[in-house]
Parts: C-alpha cells; structure tokens; sequence
C-alpha cells in the first residue's frame, strides 16, 4: 500500500503508478507491505461479515491486550514515548468521535472519571467542530476512530489543535490512518479489518484500549493502588474467554430476535455505564434491520418514553448485577404494569424473575467495570438476527457507509 499526502495525485496505469503533487512535480511515497493473511478478508463459514466479526471479538481482544499478557503492570508508554509526561499533566479528558466510536467514549468517561478522578466530556466530533467551547492547554483530547478517517472526526481533532490543544491521543483501528498521523500519542487496536458497516469488533476493542487508557491515567497520576492494578489486569487478561462465554448465547438470542423482528419500534434501557450500551444496542438495531429503537438512561423513562410503552413497543434492558441494579428493577416494573413485553439481559446471580411479558437471558458472570464489554454483545447478537429475519442487508445497510470521510 501507498499512503497518499494531502494534495497527491497518483496516476494508475496496467504497468505501475506515479505520483505527483498537485502543480506536477515528481514525489516518492514510501510502499508499505501489508501483513494482512486473506482469512482475515474471507468470510469462511460465517452468513455475514457482521457475524464473523461479533464472533471474532475474543480474537480481537485477545490480540489488542496481548501488550499486557505478561506478568508486568500498566505501562503508560503503550500510548507511546511522551506519554508519562502528557499524562501526568493532563487536568481534564476530552474524548471526540461519532457513530458507535463515540458511544465507546460514552462509556470510557464514567471509568475515567471513577478511577482516574480526571474529569472527562465526551463530544459528537460534528458538534465539537462548529461550537465555541472554552479550550484549556491541560486537556487530553481522545478521538476514537475505527477507521481513523472518519472527517468530522479529523476535524475536530483538527479544530481542538487550532484552540491550543496540543495533547493529543487517538484510539484507532488502523495504524496509517489520517487521524493517527495528526496525534502525538496513539494507541492501535487490533481488532483486525471491520467490513460489515455496522460496528461491532472494533468497539469492543476501543473499549478494551480506554480501560488500559483509564488505568494508565490513574497510574501517572498516583490514583491506582498495586493492588487496584493488579486486579485489573487480571481482569482484563481474562477477557477473551469471558467474551467467548457470552457469544455462546447466539441461539437463545436468536429465538427472541424471531420475537420482536415484527415489530416497528423498540426501547433500550440502561443505567450509568451501561447507558451507552443501550445506546449502542439502539443505534445497531435502526442500521441494520431498520426497526426505529430509542435508548433511554432507565431513571429518565417517567420523564417521558413511558407514555410510548404498550404491548407493541418491546423494551430491552441492559440489567448487570451492580449498584443501579434495584433501581433498574423499579423501572422495569413501570414498563410491564402498562403492559410493555420486556427483554432483560441479566448477570448470573441477578434475582430478576421471569413472568409473562418479562424474559431474562443471563450473562455468565459479572464482570465489574468492564462489564459493558460483555453487555454490548447480546445486543449486536439481536440487531442481527432481527435483521436476518428481516432480510435486511447486513453487511450493507441502505444509506449507510463504513467510513465516512465527507462532512
Ligand atoms: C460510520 C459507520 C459507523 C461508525 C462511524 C464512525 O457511520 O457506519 O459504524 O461508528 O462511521 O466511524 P469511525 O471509523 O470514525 O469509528
């Protein structure tokens, strides 16, 4: 591969290439061998590459966090050279991003704010770009991209730097990539190539990437005990396995998709970290099988969404075994005494019982502060299989592109 510079024209010809800058003059552009093997293009014995890729997570993030398979601690330099010093005067987190990446950045700031005690703001990339917002030099500013194309993203990291930004971190999927070259930290996940439109892999893998983040932020700045990052990393190095436990639950999942692929609406609930799971949930099922779903933070619901539930609106609901977990059950109990069918995905222990309208699926085990990484997965297994009873596109939904590199 060739990466071209801003401003390049490259003239293809049966014979080779040349290229030049835009008044014409000759220029050389280094050639990059891709270590890419074709099974990581080939669909196999997968339907579609969106299933493929929701099977491949545990792959997936195994290889991401294979840099912390060994027995050592955090190292803040997997974000590269500077990072101690970026880090330890860093005062305040902005993550930027859109689409299913920004719902990735949703998540990440309750971890920062929870255990790096940073404060942290997450903004829409398209959004950021266009508003006047108060720069501050001791900002990091994360943008999140699968693609590291994506323009408003580009622009808007673009934007911050112009506003004196100069912290600058990006969480992405591929290593050449126009967003990776502005920034002066990185971190490259190896979620492997995403084809299916619908994001899937990589946001698991950008999950995985702002957890290492949280804890390296922490780190520096003398808020992560021995013990806390002990722990964690246990926790992170089991990962794999524990994702590959939840992707088991394909066929129960698939029965309830048969259930609600009818329907013309659907509402996702979730509370704190999980909020922008349900959001995640959501955005899936509109791209690929077209059915309108709105997420709602659960408390939110009497302020509103309540007045829509009736037994054609299914509601699914993101319940782990945490804190918020009696409260959701409260708001669980609002929806089905007006007679809305619930769909619960639950953790193993978690005493929600089933009833008519009211089904549970629970999840393996709890999994503490990465357990959004597990919840995501039932809800990408449900888009597409709704999807599939639909008909739908998978891979290519209308409208809809993989990388978006117009504003
Ligand atoms: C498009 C894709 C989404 C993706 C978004 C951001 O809309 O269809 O799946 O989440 O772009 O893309 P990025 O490459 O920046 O993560």
């Amino acid at each position: 591969m060739v990466y071209l510079e801003d401003g390049d024209v490259a003239e293809l010809t049966l014979d080779g290439y040349r290229i030049t800058l835009a008044d014409g003059t000759p220029v050389e552009r280094p050639v990059n061998i891709s270590s890419l093997s074709a099974d990581a293009v080939e669909l196999g014995k997968y339907r579609h590459y969106m299933q493929k890729e929701i099977f491949e997570q545990p792959q997936a993030l195994g290889n991401t966090l294979e840099i912390i398979a060994g027995g050592g601690g955090i190292s803040p330099q997997l974000f590269g050279a500077d990072a101690v010093g970026l880090f330890g005067a860093t005062r305040r987190v902005l993550i930027l991003a859109c689409g299913t990446s920004y719902h990735a950045g949703l998540v990440a700031r309750y971890w920062i704010e929870a255990v790096a005690k940073l404060q942290c703001t997450v903004e829409i990339a398209s959004e950021y770009r266009y508003r006047e917002s108060v720069p501050d030099p001791d900002t990091l500013v994360v943008v999140i991209s699968q693609s590291g194309e994506t323009a408003d993203t580009l622009a808007a990291l673009k934007f911050a730097k112009g506003l004196g930004m100069t912290k600058t971190l990006a969480i992405c999927n591929v290593p050449e990539s126009a967003i990776v070259r502005e920034t002066a930290l990185r971190f490259v996940t190896r979620a492997g190539p995403e084809i299916g439109v619908a994001s899937t892999k990589a946001f698991t893998t950008q999950l995985a990437a702002l957890a290492l983040l949280t804890l390296a932020l922490a780190k520096v700045n003398g808020r992560l005990s021995e013990q806390a990052e002990a722990e964690h990393l246990t926790q992170l190095r089991h990962l794999p396995v524990a994702v590959a436990k939840v992707v088991e639950l394909e066929p129960e999942i698939e029965r309830w998709a048969q259930r609600f692929a009818n329907k013309q609406h659907a509402l996702f609930l979730g509370r704190g970290m999980h909020y922008p799971i349900a959001l995640e949930g959501a955005l899936k099922l509109k791209e690929i099988s077209y059915i309108h779903a709105e997420a709602y933070p659960a408390g939110e619901l009497k302020h509103g969404p309540l007045a829509l539930v009736d037994k054609d609106m299914p509601v699914i609901s993101v319940a782990p075994n945490d804190s918020l977990l009696e409260k959701l059950k409260s708001n669980l109990q609002e929806v089905k005494a007006r007679g809305g069918e619930l769909y619960v995905f639950a953790d193993a222990g978690s005493e929600i019982p089933e009833s008519e309208g009211v089904h549970i699926l629970h999840l393996p085990e709890h999994y503490g502060m990465l357990s959004p990484i597990l919840h995501v997965i039932p809800l990408q297994l449900l888009s597409y299989h709704a999807a599939l009873v639909k008909g739908t596109d998978v891979d290519k939904p209308r409208n809809l592109a993989k990388s978006v590199t117009v504003e």
